[in-house]
């Protein structure tokens, strides 16, 4: 098996299971010398926000997001990988995440409503995506209108980033920062 692939490649639909341990156990070493402060603060994440998680993976900050947006705020933790969403359910339990939804994705249609989001975060997946219009087309549809979408480059030149955003004609880029694009819906 090739897990520079798996880890690092392009245009997966759903990796491996091992990969996924492998992923989730690596996330863990690397919290401990990038954590959760330094990443999320700059989302623009608010007090009774809805918020996506969008391929959160085994999601390494959804109890913190959780409490972020507090009691009136929802969290939506959307992924493609069972492991992803078993993971998100044991961190539920463990937390007693009450505003915490774990969404099962397959292909580029979530069970989420129209208008739902006040911010999307696509951390770390947009390089997995083999269809970038149909995806952001379906984060498009979840976003409220003046909601935005915080997305940054995975493993993709930040030049590719751009380009399927724009291409897209679905987006516009509101800000830029070195590690994420913030996105406003056309
Ligand atoms: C490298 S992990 C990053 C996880 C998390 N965002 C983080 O930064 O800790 C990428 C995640 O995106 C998910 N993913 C890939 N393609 C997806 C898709 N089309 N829809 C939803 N999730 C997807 C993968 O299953 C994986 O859990």
């Amino acid at each position: 098996m090739n897990l520079k692939k798996y880890f690092c490649g392009r245009e997966i639909d759903r990796m491996p299971d091992i990969a996924f341990k492998m992923m989730s156990f690596l996330f863990k070493i690397m919290d401990i010398f990038y954590p959760f402060e330094k990443r999320i603060a700059g989302l623009g994440l608010k007090e009774g926000f809805t918020v996506v998680d969008y391929g959160c993976g085994p999601g390494r900050y959804i109890d913190k997001v959780s409490r972020l947006v507090g009691e009136t705020g929802k969290v939506y933790a959307v992924d493609i990988h069972e492991l992803a969403i078993s993971s998100v359910k044991k961190k539920i339990e463990k937390y007693d995440l009450k505003n915490v939804e774990p969404v099962l994705v397959d292909g580029y249609s979530c069970d989420i409503e129209d208008n739902a989001a006040d911010v999307i975060y696509a951390l770390d997946m947009f390089h997995m995506i083999k269809e970038p219009v149909l995806f952001l087309k379906e984060l498009r549809r979840i976003v409220k209108k003046d909601g935005f979408l915080i997305i940054d480059d995975g493993h993709q030149a930040r030049k590719n980033t751009k380009v399927k955003l724009t291409g897209s004609d679905l987006w516009t880029i509101a800000e830029e920062t070195k590690d994420h694009l913030k996105c406003v819906p056309v």
